[in-house]
């Protein structure tokens, strides 16, 4: 019996030797797009095929076009749709990732929101929260902002389309080296040390996770199923995935979910400009619902 996600040598073999041909990734590009938005263009056939050769090791299967008989038969849609799904999507994020963005909530949009004293709770929105870094990072901030403003209250949503991310978000442990930049009073609040040095970690503590939901959301969805308007709305490294046309759509369906006068931040290579989205330009991936 070989173990999990290995193959004897004359399978391997036929793996290797086996090609994602362009009629299959065709049909798989197809699907990507049409399902999830994402832009798949011929020069990702190879990059593709590498990453879907795990799911053909792990499944014992001997190429890519039987793969794909799988993957589009009813049993296939069923059960290997999110295994797909975790292949196909780039979850790259980083704890305070973008820093403009985070500095702005603290010195702008915080202040403003505190002097009108509404009373209410304070909503973020982080959109493709990828493995949770993000979420976190405003959850700190936010945390950070309580200590001197004690009836502030807030609640942070984080949705992604993979379930990979979301559980690993959901489990809030990182390898140490992805705190090792974040100041060391931030990381004594709000991290504990593993006690396994040969392999360190941290885990965040539970008051970072008190006012976070995490959710499924696939944005290519006609509507969301999120009943909040939010203060705030992170969308960042996420748009760049999708072409102009659905980035436009996805935009105009999370403003929906923005109070008036709310912010939206976007990644620092994404850009709305000639959009005809009911957001006004603030700064370089700033904006604000008119
Ligand atoms: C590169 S990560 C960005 C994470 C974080 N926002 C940041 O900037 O660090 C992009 C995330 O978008 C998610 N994503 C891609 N397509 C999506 C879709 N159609 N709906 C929801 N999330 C999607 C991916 O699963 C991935 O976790």
């Amino acid at each position: 019996m070989l173990p999990q996600g290995e193959l004897d040598s004359d399978k391997e073999l036929d793996c290797f030797k086996a090609e994602l041909s362009e009629a299959d990734f065709k049909a798989f590009s197809d699907f990507i797009y049409n399902q999830y938005g994402i832009k798949m263009p011929p020069i990702k056939r190879i990059m593709l095929q590498g990453r879907l050769l795990k799911r053909i090791r792990e499944l014992n299967l001997k190429s890519y076009t039987e793969y794909k008989n799988y993957f589009f038969s009813k049993e296939g849609q069923e059960k290997e749709i999110y295994n797909f799904l975790n292949v196909v999507t780039t979850n790259k994020t980083d704890f305070f990732r973008e820093p403009v963005h985070f500095d702005f909530l603290r010195d702008t949009v915080l202040p403003e929101f505190i002097s009108k004293q509404s009373g209410s709770s304070f909503k973020v929105w982080s959109a493709g929260c990828s493995s949770g870094e993000e979420p976190y990072t405003i959850s700190i901030l936010l945390n950070e902002f309580k200590l001197n403003n004690p009836t502030f209250s807030f609640n942070i949503l984080g949705s992604d389309i993979s379930n990979r991310v979301l559980t690993n978000a959901s489990k809030g442990v990182y390898a140490e080296n992805k705190v090792a930049l974040l100041p060391i009073d931030i990381k004594k609040r709000y991290f504990l040390k593993s006690k396994d040095r040969l392999n360190p970690t941290v885990r965040v503590r539970p008051e970072l996770q008190k006012n976070l939901a995490l959710k499924h959301v696939n944005l290519m969805n006609k509507s969301y199923d999120v009943n909040e308007k939010f203060n705030v709305i992170f969308c960042r490294n996420v748009l760049i995935y999708f072409d102009r046309e659905t980035q436009e759509s996805v935009i105009n369906k999370l403003s929906q979910h923005l109070l008036p006068g709310g912010y939206f931040f976007i990644g620092h290579s994404e850009s709305l400009s000639g959009m005809n989205v009911p957001l006004e330009h603030i700064r370089p991936t700033i904006f604000r619902k008119k």
